[in-house]
Order: C-alpha cells, then structure tokens, then sequence
C-alpha cells in the first residue's frame, strides 16, 4: 500500500496547477487582468482556427479537440515545467531525451526504466484510458516515479500539449507506443483504434515534423500487420496488405503514414513488429495473463484451435528483450533531416521484427502455467473465431539482429516463470485478482 500512497502524492491533471489561481495572479491590477483576459480570448480564438481549419473531414474528432486543447491551454505553470524539465535531463554523456508516448502501459513503463536507468531523460504521456484496469496503470506510473520519470496525463491527439512539451524540452527521440492494443476488442469499440492508432499517430508526427530540431521516432508497430500470410517465419519483405482485423489494419496504415512523413518532411522513423509480448507489469487483456487469473479463480479457460483441429501458437516474446530491440532501435536511429516543413536530404525509414523466433502452441503455455502455479486448469478447447485472431505467428528477426544486434535471449518457460512470481506478488494468490 506504500504504492498507493506514492500515487496520491502525484496530481492526476497537472493542469490544475494553473487553474487554481495563484497569488501572481490576484496581485495584478485591474486593468491588466482585462487586458490579459482580452488576449486570452483572442489566443483561444486562434487555437479554435487552427483545429477547425486542421481537421475539417471530422466534426466529432475536431470537437472533442478544440474541447481538449481548451482544457489544457492552462497546461504548464512554472512548478510544472519544471517537473516536465527535471524528468527528460539528461545525466549521461550523449545520452538522449526521449518522449514516451504510452509510458503507463506495459512496454512504455519497461523502456522507460530502462532508459532512465542508463542515464537518458525520459517524459511519458499517456491518457491512462480504462480499455483495461487503469489501477494497474497507476502503479507502473507510481513505480516510474520512484525512478525518476514523470508521465504526463494527457492525450496524443492534443496537438498543443504536445507543442508544449516539446517548447519546454527539445527532445531528440520520441518512443512511440501509445496506442489502442488489442485484437477483439476493436469489434466493440472500432473508434477507439482510428482516434489512438491514426488520428493519434498523425498527431505526434505533425508535432515531429514542425519542431527544430526534428527528433528521430521510433514506434510500435505489430507482427499482426502479417494478417493472412501462411509463408513462415514472417519476415519484413512478406507482404502485409491482408490484415485480419481493424488493429491490424490500423497499424499497417500507421507504416504507409510513417512513409509519407519520412517522404514529405525527412522524418527518421523505424517502426517495429512486435510479436505478443509478456512479462511483469504486462496486459491482463492477453492470454497468458487472463489465463493465470482464470486457473487460480478455478475459472475453465477458452483454447482455440483452427479448422482441421489445427493448433494456435504464437512466437511469445519476453519484455526485457523487446526493450533491448526498442534501446537498439533508438541507439541506431539516424537524424531526421527536415526543417520548416521541408527535408534536405532522405532520412532514415526501417521496419523490424521484434519477435522470439520460436512459437509455442497455446496449450503447451497452459501447461507451463499449470506447473508454475501448481493448479490444474480446467481446459475448454473451442474453434477459433473468426474475430481478428490468426493461427500463428513466427518471426523472420534476422534484419533486427544484423542491423540493431537484437538476440532473444528467453525462453517462453523463463519467461512465464518471471511473470508469475511477479503476479502473485502484485494480486497475492488469486485472492485479489485483476478487475
Ligand atoms: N504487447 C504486445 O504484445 C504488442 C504486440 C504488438 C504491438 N504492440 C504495440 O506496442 C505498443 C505498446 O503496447 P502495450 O502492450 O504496452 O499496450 P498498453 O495498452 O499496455 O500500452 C499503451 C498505453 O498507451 C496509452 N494510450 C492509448 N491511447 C492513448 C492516447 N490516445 N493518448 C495517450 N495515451 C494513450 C494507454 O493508456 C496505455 O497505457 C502499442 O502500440 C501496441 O499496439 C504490443
Ligand atoms: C469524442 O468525445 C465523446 C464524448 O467524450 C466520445 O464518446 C467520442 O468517442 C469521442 N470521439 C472521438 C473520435 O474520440
Ligand atoms: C529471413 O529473412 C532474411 C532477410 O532479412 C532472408 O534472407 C532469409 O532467407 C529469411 N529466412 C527464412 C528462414 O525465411
């Protein structure tokens, strides 16, 4: 409970900071505040402009962004700042500043830790979203704290947020992972993916772009943009125009806009496949991890298995080696090459699986679970829907080891291990569960 207590000490909308007036601010004289409330009116005109000439193609998305940038035109403050500027100092020797988008979810907390560790700056922003238990969010926030890294709570698509961030620290790189994951769920709530993985995406990369320096990105893509592709392993030259659900279409989208940015404004980008990833502090909306709670509580577990009883097996990856992929990606990104809106030369544009290069079927992941938890779990083999799911996935990731030196180096059955201490640790033996 000493997480939670860490957690209350932090402010959920650091925007308030300037919504509740200062004594700076009652001491002005009169004809000053009318002054100032003048050309308050006269800037959030403009803001209001610039969002309505921005995005016209959408009435709904570009209200709920003027709404936002509304809100947060009171972002910032000095005590802010300079929180914002204490957590991307630098405190290595060409070392980076990094942006983390998405740096409350899973990968985003782990490569943050990661960078800080080394010495890097790093700011998260995220919008801690309920898509799942936003508490487990809020203790990797709470455990990014104690390490350094300050997440700011706001959206992607709030273009003047993130002009903000980048006006106080100008960032080299952005570590872009924020993003609306999950397979099935884009069937309940198919806006979710285009307002986090497009509209969101073409956010960030706007502000990349208009900033001076421009910083390199890099960004997550999935191994799910292989859709339909029956050719194995997977590799970055197969083809990716059969996506079998809206995430993945989405994210294959987000590699044709990455190529037009790099095209247009000389963005370096490198996007990487990553294939299921798992671990401590991971997704309770991914198999491993919903399944763990499910054999504790006695619940029976859905296995899928294709047609002709044809076996589900995904090339699980373990989190500390994707975030030697991610490190690697970052350490090797070029300089992006644009300013004011145009490049002086071509920069750098890369795709790389980040996978394990070795699949394991479904039921065999239930049995290591079985072992490690030392319960027998109730199995309920089912076909496979046809709701976005593929029968398998398996990594190509020679690319990633020639050119970033990228070597998994854990087994699925190391893997798990470290999991289930960490959730048992977390939730207590089933007793507390997640949700
Ligand atoms: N975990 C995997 O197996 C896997 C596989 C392939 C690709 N990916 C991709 O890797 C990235 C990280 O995945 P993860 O597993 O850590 O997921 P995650 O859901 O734990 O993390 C994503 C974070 O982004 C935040 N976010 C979402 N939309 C946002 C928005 N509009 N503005 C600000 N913040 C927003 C969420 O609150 C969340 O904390 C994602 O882009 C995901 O699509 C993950
Ligand atoms: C806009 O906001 C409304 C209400 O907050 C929400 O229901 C809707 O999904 C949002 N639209 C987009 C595109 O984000
Ligand atoms: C893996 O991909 C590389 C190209 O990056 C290719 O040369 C090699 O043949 C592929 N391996 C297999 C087993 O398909």
């Amino acid at each position: 409970m000493s997480q939670m207590k860490h957690i209350d000490s932090i402010p959920s909308h650091p925007w308030k900071f300037k919504m509740e007036k200062s004594p700076y601010h009652r001491q002005r004289p009169y004809s000053s505040l009318v002054k100032l409330t003048l050309w308050s009116f006269v800037f959030i005109g403009l803001i209001f402009m610039f969002f309505f000439r921005s995005s016209p193609s959408s009435s709904q998305v570009s209200s709920n962004l003027s709404r936002r940038s509304f809100r947060t035109s009171s972002y910032g403050g000095p005590v802010w700042e300079k929180r914002v500027k204490a957590s991307a100092k630098i405190r290595s020797r060409n070392g980076f500043s990094v942006l983390v988008t998405g740096a409350a979810g899973f990968v985003g907390t782990h490569v943050s830790a990661a960078l800080k560790r080394r010495g890097d700056g790093v700011l998260g922003l995220d919008n801690f979203n309920d898509y799942y238990d936003p508490s487990l969010k809020r203790a990797r926030q709470a455990l990014l704290e104690r390490t350094g890294v300050y997440i700011v709570e706001g959206d992607i698509n709030d273009v003047t947020l993130l002009k903000k961030l980048f006006d106080v620290v100008a960032f080299t790189h952005v570590m872009h992972l924020a993003a609306q994951a999950g397979v099935r769920y884009a069937m309940e709530n198919p806006s979710s993916y285009v307002h986090s993985n497009i509209a969101g995406l073409v956010s960030v990369l706007e502000v990349c772009k208009s900033v001076n320096p421009q910083p390199a990105i890099v960004w997550a893509s999935s191994s799910s943009v292989y859709g339909l592709n029956t050719k194995v392993p997977f590799s970055e030259r197969d083809r990716t125009d059969q996506p079998a659900s809206l995430y993945a279409a989405t994210k294959k989208a987000g590699e044709e806009i990455a190529h037009t940015y790099n095209h247009i404004h000389g963005l370096s980008l490198t996007g990487l496949r990553f294939f299921t990833v798992y671990g401590p502090w991971g997704r309770p909306d991914m198999a491993y991890f919903f399944f763990t709670q499910d054999i504790l509580r006695g619940k029976s577990i859905p296995i899928f298995e294709a047609s002709n009883h044809g076996t589900v097996a995904r090339d699980f990856t373990y989190i500390d080696d994707i975030v030697k992929g991610c490190l690697a990606a970052l350490d090797t990104a070029e300089k992006s090459t644009g300013s004011g809106g145009k490049k002086s030369r071509p920069a750098q544009l890369r795709v790389y699986n980040l996978g394990n290069t070795s699949p394991v079927p479904v039921s065999d992941l239930v049995s290591i679970l079985e072992r490690l938890l030392k319960v027998k779990a109730k199995r309920l083999v089912m076909k496979l829907p046809r709701n976005g799911d593929v029968q398998f996935t398996h990594a190509n990731i020679s690319l990633a080891q020639r050119e970033l030196g990228y070597k998994p180096t854990t087994d699925l059955q190391t893997g798990l291990k470290k999991f289930v201490r960490w959730y048992l640790s977390y939730y207590g033996n089933g007793k507390k569960s997640a949700q």
